[in-house]
């Protein structure tokens, strides 16, 4: 397991703004505020992230250009813009059953806003409805925990921005624009590339947490996806066919979700829900709802001021919190 912290973040940062030059230890501590044994570990455990730091006594430090090979969690928190407060406590776990089991763990044990856990691949993924969730190495798998300071009521709303935060994302790093099936599914021509599974505990009156899970098939070949799967769901990798830096995606996911979700606390749910409905693909079509009250086929038209999905039937409007939605061809 490896973790970030703020230390290992902000003097990571300032050794990425000079690359290949040596910064002295005198600088580091001054700018840090730390003692310069306080430096010397966090540059050893920085080290053990696979990040090439060169120590040269009684001079100073100096980060080696380079890719990065490893996935590390200080660089992701690294390359999070300033002014996100979110992933500075990132946990990279290399084995794990499920990323979102282990964050609600943390989440029930009072850890901070924006704490994220991540793996690259899960032993007991799960998704929507308890269903597996195919979690293979080369995926991205994380649980971001938040508190975020809005009404219970306005809870299916979280879904929506954490939708839009990693379509946003994906937008950012691989240049591509994803369809988003409500209410979170991320598609590619029709076929599944990531799905979002957001939990939370609350009172009557006050969300205590929200734990936001999604799952990304990244890089992942044809070659590892099972038959089965292989009609229905895609990979960056499949797409591109190249293998994206998961860096720099989960850094971008991380401030893409703070920032939505902090949209989401200034309260211009509508702003949102107009964006979201922009990048709906299951609006305007014949769709099949899989709610607790059976199957049910009807049209699907808007999404109400609550992230509700509004449904038309040939006598009645329903409006649905919850549910699965199988998608009707297209016909032109
Ligand atoms: C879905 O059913 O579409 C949602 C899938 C969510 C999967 C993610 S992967 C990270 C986190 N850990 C889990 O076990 N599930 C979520």
């Amino acid at each position: 397991m490896l973790k970030s912290n703020f230390t290992k973040k902000h003097l990571l940062k300032l050794l990425m703004e000079n690359p290949d030059e040596l910064i002295s230890s005198k600088e580091l501590a001054l700018q840090t505020r730390i003692s310069r044994q306080a430096i010397w570990k966090a540059v050893e455990s920085l080290r053990s992230e696979g990040i090439n730091i060169e120590a040269i006594p009684q001079k100073g430090y100096r980060l080696c250009s380079g890719k990065v090979e490893s996935f590390s969690p200080s660089l992701i928190s690294a390359n999070i813009p300033e002014i996100c407060p979110w992933g500075v406590d990132i946990t990279l776990l290399n084995t794990v059953g499920s990323t979102q089991a282990y964050a609600k763990d943390f989440a029930r044990k009072d850890c901070p806003d924006g704490t994220v856990f991540i793996s690259t691949m899960q032993e007991t993924g799960r998704g929507r409805r308890d269903r597996k969730w195919f979690s293979p190495p080369g995926g991205l798998y994380m649980s971001i925990v938040t508190r975020p300071r809005i009404a219970p009521s306005s809870l299916q709303l979280i879904s929506l921005a954490s939708a839009l935060a990693l379509r946003q994302a994906l937008l950012e790093t691989t240049s591509l624009s994803f369809d988003l099936k409500w209410p979170n599914d991320l598609l590619w021509k029709g076929k599944k590339l990531a799905g979002i599974l957001s939990e939370a505990s609350m009172e009557p009156d006050r969300i205590h947490f929200a734990v936001i899970g999604m799952g990304i098939n990244v890089n992942i070949p044809e070659s590892s996806m099972p038959s089965h799967l292989l009609s229905r769901s895609v990979s960056l990798q499949m797409i591109l066919g190249r293998e994206v830096d998961l860096t720099l995606l989960a850094s971008q996911i991380i401030y893409s979700l703070f920032t939505e979700i902090s949209l989401l606390e200034s309260d211009d749910h509508e702003q949102l829900v107009r964006k979201y409905a922009s990048c709906c693909t299951t609006l305007d079509r014949e769709v099949e709802i899989h709610s607790d009250e059976g199957i049910e086929k009807g049209l699907a038209i808007d999404i109400s001021s609550r992230g509700e999905l509004v449904v038309k039937f040939p006598d009645m409007l329903k409006t649905y919190a919850a549910a699965d939605v199988i998608h009707a061809p297209l016909c032109y």
